[in-house]
């Protein structure tokens, strides 16, 4: 029911307009002051506030002002007796939505339309606001989240490139959704009625990736009994989706490149050229330019595979998207298991936003179902989370790196310690007991120290 709110210092005019409205069928109350009415604003949500304008204390303008600012979502109609050019164009411009002029000649039926009229008005713009919300949630992307300006931006680039036949280089750490927006690209293309191939090239010895792509003809090697199509046939007018292609050996990225070029394919053993019509999206969890700079890529493939490139940002810099994916998570969850949807308490969700995902999307789902297997009452807390994340100190992880090598700590833990003592012996001009304090060491356990690293005076 709408709730409505009628400001007036005339009871006789409160006392018509309440009977008028309440008799519509919405919910009314009064107000004798601009005062009394911000009072009870305060407790209530009205939809739409009738106020007069000339009033003793707050002038129904003031009040205007007063619920524009706090409550941006109310209406405002105002009533005044002598309606002037300039109170009206005063009372639009601070956001009022009509005007009753109350002369000798006031119009109930007209009252009761424009009341109903401003309240369609705001229902139609709060669902417009709700879709959009949808809209931006949901992203147009069926199952992709992502309210974030980094991921919204992603989907302004699947959208455009989708309808394209380019191929689509997609670079981005591992579990950040490759996969997820390769088969975007696909489902929003011209070849969506086709098939959708995946292909991990990081998973097969060199020999069988080249079959497992082109197929191979009887005898071609032990265990070829019949001839058979390879991926790239498989997916012919589709799509197919080259996992892990920083992984390729340096022999299969000369054949990719020769397939690439000449959209042709020869099957293992085969000699006959088979023509192939196939839209190709990469992926790599690797920095390909550094790979081409080390060598271990090779850069014309480099080139023809990135005409257009995707980068999916990280977890760690879109911790906005975070509860919307523990939602999605949780929902997926319950419907797959067929009990009710869990919903992440607060301090669950702070710990969950504070983490740094190392593993991205794909770490967060496989936390929030082990969380959801868990858990036995309606709302995941912190206790179902594990350890790792409920202890993450931003600080420490960024303090701290481990080269390639590893460490000798205890050694590094000497210099570190040797390089503070000198640091303190310069900073006090060498005096080793403001050194000591400064270290909050005493004294002679400095001293000892000075000895043990045989640091001498100057
Ligand atoms: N934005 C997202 N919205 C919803 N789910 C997502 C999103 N990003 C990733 N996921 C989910 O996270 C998991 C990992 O995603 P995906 O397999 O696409 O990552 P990837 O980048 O290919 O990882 P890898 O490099 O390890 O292969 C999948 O289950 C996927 O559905
Ligand atoms: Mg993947």
């Amino acid at each position: 029911m709408q709730r409505l709110l009628i400001v007036d210092d005339e009871q006789s005019m409160r006392e018509l307009l309440e009977h008028v409205l309440a008799r519509e069928g919405y919910h009314v109350e009064t107000a004798e002051n601009g005062r009394v009415a911000l009072e009870r604003m305060k407790e209530y949500a009205f939809d739409l506030v009738i106020s007069d304008i000339q009033m003793p204390d707050m002038t129904g303008i003031e009040l205007l002002e007063q619920v524009r600012a706090t409550s941006p979502e109310t209406v405002v109609i105002m009533i005044t007796a002598f309606a002037t050019v300039d109170t009206a164009r005063q009372a639009f411009k601070l956001g009022a939505e009509d005007f009753i002029i109350k002369d000798s000649g006031f119009d109930v039926d007209e009252l009761k339309v424009l009341v109903r009229k401003a309240i369609e008005k705001t229902q139609l713009r709060q669902r417009v606001e709700l879709l959009q919300k949808e809209l931006t949630r949901r992203s147009s992307f069926d199952n992709i989240i992502g309210r974030s300006a980094k991921m919204q931006a992603l989907f302004r680039i699947i959208e455009t490139v989708a309808p394209t036949h380019s191929t689509v280089l997609i670079t981005g750490e591992s579990g950040t959704g490759k996969e997820l927006v390769a088969r975007a690209l696909h489902s929003h293309g011209p070849r969506s009625n086709l098939s959708f191939v995946s292909v991990n090239c990081g998973a097969f010895a060199e020999t069988l990736l080249e079959s497992e792509l082109f197929g191979y003809m009887k005898g071609a090697f032990t265990g070829a009994a019949t001839n058979k199509k390879g991926l790239f046939e498989a997916a012919s007018g589709g799509t197919i989706f080259l996992d892990e292609i920083g992984e390729m050996s340096p022999a299969m990225q000369v054949k990719l490149l020769r397939v690439l070029q000449e959209r042709v394919i020869r099957r293992v053993g085969g000699t006959e050229e088979i023509p192939v019509d196939v839209r190709v999206i990469a992926a790599t969890n690797r920095n390909l330019e550094d790979e081409v700079a080390k060598g271990a890529f090779r850069q014309d493939l480099f080139y023809r595979i990135s005409v257009i490139p995707v980068e999916l940002p990280p977890l760690r810099e879109r911790a906005e998207d975070i509860p919307d994916l523990v939602d999605h998570f949780l929902e997926k969850l319950a419907k797959a298991s067929g009990r009710p949807r869990l919903t992440c308490s607060p301090e669950a969700l702070r710990h969950l936003e504070s983490y740094d995902w190392p593993g991205n999307v794909r770490e967060l789902e496989n936390t929030i179902e082990r969380a959801h297997a868990f858990e036995s009452t309606s709302m995941v807390e912190p206790e179902r989370l594990p350890q790792r994340i409920l202890h993450y100190s931003p600080r420490d992880a960024a303090a701290v790196s481990i080269p390639e090598g590893g460490i000798d700590l205890e050694s590094f833990l000497a210099e570190l310690e040797k390089s503070y003592l000198r640091e303190a012996l310069s900073r006090t001009n060498f005096n080793q007991t403001r050194s000591a304090e400064l270290l909050r060491m005493p004294v002679r356990s400095f001293r000892h120290l000075m000895t043990k690293y045989r640091l001498r005076d100057r």
